[in-house]
């Protein structure tokens, strides 16, 4: 990836990855056991943090990531800069755990696709980032809608 497309300090981004480890400890993942946190970056410069959220009635679950966008969008924050996100099945993240499609489009919602910066992580030290363009090209947004 190319660096230009880095907009957020490696300060920033630590602080992220930090913040997407603990709440994956608050994971409620029973049936699957793959326990996912996420940590947004707004625009205002706040941090959200989400977990996923099982549920008896299996596609009721909802991502850790769509938690985090839901809790900036529900305090009047819609624009993003950059989202990490760690999960896996074992307490150390073994994998990296890339968002799911219905998560790309939610952020393609409230974010400038070549500057949001998706960071998946294992660890601080063991991390990929992405543009959303990378992981989303193509997309469907509210610009095809006259709303951009
Ligand atoms: N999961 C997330 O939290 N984020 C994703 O982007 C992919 C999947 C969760 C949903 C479910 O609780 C578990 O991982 C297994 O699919």
């Amino acid at each position: 990836m190319g660096e230009s497309k880095i907009t957020v300090s490696d300060a920033l981004i630590t602080e992220l990855i930090e913040k997407a480890l603990l709440m994956r400890e608050l994971s409620y993942s029973p049936y699957s056991g793959f326990s996912v946190g996420a940590a947004l970056l707004t625009q205002e410069g706040r941090i959200y943090g989400g977990c996923n959220i099982e549920n008896a009635a299996y596609s009721v679950t909802i991502c850790a990531e769509r938690v985090a966008m839901s809790k900036a969008v529900s305090e009047g924050e819609y624009r993003f800069r950059a989202l990490a996100v760690a999960g896996g099945k074992e307490k150390t993240p073994d994998v990296y755990s890339f968002p799911c499609g219905s998560c790309r489009q939610f952020m393609r919602e409230f974010c400038d696709t070549e500057s949001f910066l998706v960071i998946v992580a294992k660890s601080t030290e063991d991390y990929k980032v992405y543009t959303l363009e990378q992981l989303l090209p193509n997309s469907f947004g509210p610009e095809a809608l006259d709303m951009g």
